[in-house]
């Protein structure tokens, strides 16, 4: 996608990603698994966004860090109450992370994806695995690939008398890479809310985890820590270090 870079998805959503994404039922339950798994140890959010999760997991006490590459983004995240609780660090999470070690590394609302190639996505699984404590985890949550997904679709999300807004969509199966945009139509202008990703299936992101020296530990359907089916449109995996398990297995 033209003109698209690691800050282009933060820097056009984050005027409105509150609005439009921040009241989210499975919120406080999501809080709660990731301070359960943190147990107390500091906490590393890859694309934190606007503080959804690390400003409430903060408030617990717990010292989070959240890497973002886009600047509006944490700019919205220090305004809020709470925010300046969370240690900000602008960067591209495709490249080298804060050094840790991390008692848990999380990845939320399919943000893995946003690196959108499977090169970027083995090499940050790889950095993950350099910076995690010794029984530390990872948790990533994402969709799982539908097979059925139309190569490319247009949604309309909202007609008002003066403003409409659309859902553009693209993907390509081979490459499992999908483009998409919100566009926004207005009398005072057309605005553009792109997304570029690489998807994988829950298979997949294990194999890339394995070959970074991760092994899953947990697959759940949500933050509720249901049970991960062949329905389940979505999944929460947890991974620990490889070393850690084989110590664990040891008498
Ligand atoms: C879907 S939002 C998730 C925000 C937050 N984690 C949440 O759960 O509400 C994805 C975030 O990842 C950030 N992001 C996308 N690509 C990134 C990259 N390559 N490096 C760092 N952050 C990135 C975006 O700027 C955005 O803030």
């Amino acid at each position: 996608m033209d003109g698209y870079g690691p800050s282009t998805y933060g820097d056009r959503f984050a005027s409105v990603y509150d609005e439009w994404y921040g009241a989210d039922p499975d919120t406080a339950t999501c809080v709660d698994t990731l301070a359960e798994l943190a147990a107390g140890r500091p906490v590393l959010e890859l694309g934190v966004g606007t503080g959804r999760l690390a400003i409430p997991l903060a408030g617990r006490g717990l010292a989070v860090t959240g890497v973002d590459a886009s600047a509006a983004m944490l700019a919205a995240l220090a305004a809020k109450p709470g925010g300046e609780r969370v240690r900000a660090v602008e960067a591209d999470m495709g490249g080298p992370l804060p050094h840790g070690p991390w008692g848990l590394v999380v990845v939320a609302r399919n943000t893995l994806f946003n690196l959108a190639d499977e090169h970027r996505q083995r090499a940050c699984l790889a950095e993950v695995a350099r910076r995690l404590a010794p029984g530390g985890a990872l948790v990533v949550e994402a969709f799982v690939p539908d097979g059925s997904r139309q190569r490319s679709s247009v949604e309309v999300r909202a007609v008002e008398a003066d403003r409409v807004v659309l859902f553009v969509d693209r993907h390509d199966p081979e490459t499992q890479q999908a483009w998409s945009s919100f566009v926004e139509l207005t009398p005072a202008g057309t605005s553009f809310r792109p997304c570029h990703l690489r998807y994988a299936t829950p298979e997949q992101l294990d194999e890339m985890a394995g070959a970074a020296g991760l092994v899953r530990t947990a697959r759940w359907s949500g933050w509720d820590r249901g049970h991960f089916g062949e329905e389940s449109p979505a999944h929460v995996s947890v991974y620990g270090l490889e070393s850690a398990s084989h110590q664990q297995d040891r008498p």
